[in-house]
């Protein structure tokens, strides 16, 4: 058995500085016309993919769906929706993917399935307490005839964790019987943990995918799996995790990694071994680390750099703890500014300095009018802050659309929205649908080439940031992407940064191994560079822009030197 540390496999270190371009697959490339993103158009696009200079795609979810929750609704786990293509354009895609030296990573969705899951079909159709249910959280409800839910536990969409069915079979057959637990929508019942054959079921996808020749899974909600489940059940009226003991009643707790132990050993059965990322919005470094251990996942998300305000100080103090954290658990970091779940980077950074997360769902909800936005310094900063992180030492995780400089489409029409967030809260927060707009391709073409009509609609200006508007545009964004990934291949070495000159509240100024320096200014005024920088080394700006005369460097700009 081989290992993801000690394996011989000369590739078995591709993942530790990847950069992983995420595709939303309903939303990158529609073959068929029929408004859908699919499988053949992902694979019709590996030249673009290529080009662009990535290492590795990772693919939301494509599994049989009702898309109830953009596919995080998964009907079965070892199948392509047929809306989205089949098994042998998956197997296309892995293989013109290969073909040009790209990993692919999957989705898992082990938290919950969809409640269109055989298994769920058949827990519904089968009496309490049979072993049908025993897969699923099925609980009797409080009160005198068990009309209130098993506990306080609110779903992460709004409203309750808990839906109560009308029983099918048993003495209470045609009432209102058992709840089951959803922490997420209706249609996502969770499942338990503790049943062998959900342990089990989940070893069979992941070698069905590993088989295929997948090279890494993303797993959703990893740090959830687990719950306390026993009687009575414990109150949680907020889904925060407080604690860092592992002893939270529904998040992190202590026996979720011996599942993940186990995923190890079957991702270990292949070589090069396969590698995993955590989606663990765990708070504590010291709690999210053990997820990314070599003997579990091998990685895990951090989303710090992504909630950080642009500032020197602290975007130093999240790399600082970062690395220590990478250090402690010997997988290499990871780094994030955009997902299919948050609002795009260059539209947050347009926001008022100091705006809160709460200040920016207010500004989704008022579809992007108030307060204004200054889209130009938002892209500015983006592509500073994307320079800065492209050349830290681990993974780069960049979401589709990044590379044209899309912002989030605040002002979608109300009725085409489709996230459940938007549904459950009543119409009090907007959701995610902003950030996963059909992208634009070519705006010669209907549709700017995206196929069909597109199932979000587009709004005009998309256009303008087609591939086909900055194709070979110097100064674009796409052209600044390209160009950064091709240097981050080439200047790449030892997973090690030293921090150059004083810390300051405005210049971050780092150098890796090799003699790559990365200095970034976070101040809107130009600032003297650090003294003893050459500026004939300065390889690649942010702004795109030939670095100007003078020993300076201009407000929200990184610069990239070379040896
Ligand atoms: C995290 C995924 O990224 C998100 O899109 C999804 O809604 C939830 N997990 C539930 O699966």
């Amino acid at each position: 058995m081989t290992d993801i540390l000690t394996s011989s496999h000369p590739e078995a270190n591709w993942w530790r500085q990847a950069a992983v371009y995420q595709i939303y697959p309903r939303s990158f490339s529609d073959a068929n016309g029929d408004g859908l993103g699919d499988l053949p158009g992902v694979t019709a696009r590996m030249g673009y993919l290529s080009a662009l200079g990535i290492d590795a795609i990772w693919l939301s979810p494509f599994y049989p769906s009702a898309l109830a929750d953009g596919g995080y609704d998964v009907d079965d786990y070892r199948s392509v929706d047929p809306r989205l293509g089949s098994l042998d354009d998956f197997d296309a895609m892995v293989a013109a993917a290969h073909a040009v030296n790209i990993r692919v990573i999957v989705d898992v969705v082990p938290n919950h399935s969809s409640n269109r899951h055989a298994w769920f079909q058949e827990a519904l159709v089968s009496a309490p307490g049979s072993p049908a249910r025993a897969r699923y959280h099925f609980h009797d409800g409080r009160g005198d005839d068990g009309e209130l839910p098993p506990s306080d536990w609110p779903s992460h969409f709004g409203g309750a964790a808990w839906t109560r069915v009308v029983e099918a079979a048993g003495p209470n057959a045609g009432r209102p019987g058992q709840w089951y637990l959803h922490l997420f929508a209706t249609e996502q019942p969770d499942w338990n943990w503790d049943h062998p054959e959900v342990r089990e079921d989940f070893h069979t996808t992941l070698r069905f995918w590993a088989g295929r020749g997948v090279d890494g899974f993303r797993v959703d909600v990893a740090h959830a799996l687990v719950k306390d489940m026993s009687m009575p059940l414990r109150s949680k009226p907020k889904l925060e995790i407080l604690v860092d003991d592992g002893t939270d009643a529904l998040f992190d707790r202590d026996a979720v990694h011996t599942v993940f132990e186990g995923w190890r050993q079957v991702m270990n059965e292949y070589d090069p071994p396969r590698i995993a990322v955590a989606e663990a919005w765990v708070p504590f470094t010291n709690r999210r680390l053990k997820y990314a251990r070599p003997t579990e996942l091998g990685q895990a998300f951090n989303f710090d750099l992504l909630q950080a305000p642009f500032k020197a100080a602290e975007f130093r103090s999240v790399v600082q703890k970062c690395l220590a954290e990478a250090d402690v658990s010997g997988a290499s970091s990871t780094w994030v500014f955009s997902n299919h779940d948050v609002v795009r980077h260059p539209s947050r950074y347009a926001l008022p300095d100091g705006s809160t997360a709460k200040e920016l769902e207010a500004w989704l909800l008022a579809d992007g009018a108030t307060p204004p936005t200054d889209l130009e310094r938002g892209l500015r900063r983006a592509r500073a802050a994307t320079l800065f992180m492209l050349g830290l030492p681990g993974s780069a995780y960049l979401y589709q659309g990044e590379e044209l400089g899309l912002f989030e489409v605040a002002d979608l029409p109300h009725e085409a929205l489709t996230d459940p967030t938007w549904f459950r809260t009543n119409h009090l927060v907007k959701g995610r649908d902003g950030c996963r707009v059909p992208l634009p391709w070519d705006d010669a073409e209907p549709n700017n080439g995206f196929g069909g009509t597109p199932w979000l609609p587009q709004p005009a200006w998309f256009a303008g940031k087609a591939v086909s508007a900055q194709d070979g545009v110097p100064g674009s964004t796409l052209e600044l992407y390209r160009s950064a990934l091709d240097w981050r291949r080439k200047l790449q070495g030892e997973e090690t940064l030293e921090w150059l000159s004083e810390p300051t509240d405005i210049v971050t100024h780092y150098r890796r191994p090799n003699g790559w320096e990365v200095i970034t200014n976070f101040g809107g005024a130009t600032a003297l560079l650090p003294s003893g920088v050459d500026l004939a080394t300065v390889v690649l700006a942010s702004s795109g822009e030939p670095a100007p005369a003078g020993h300076v460097i201009p407000g929200e700009t990184t610069f990239w030197l070379a040896p």
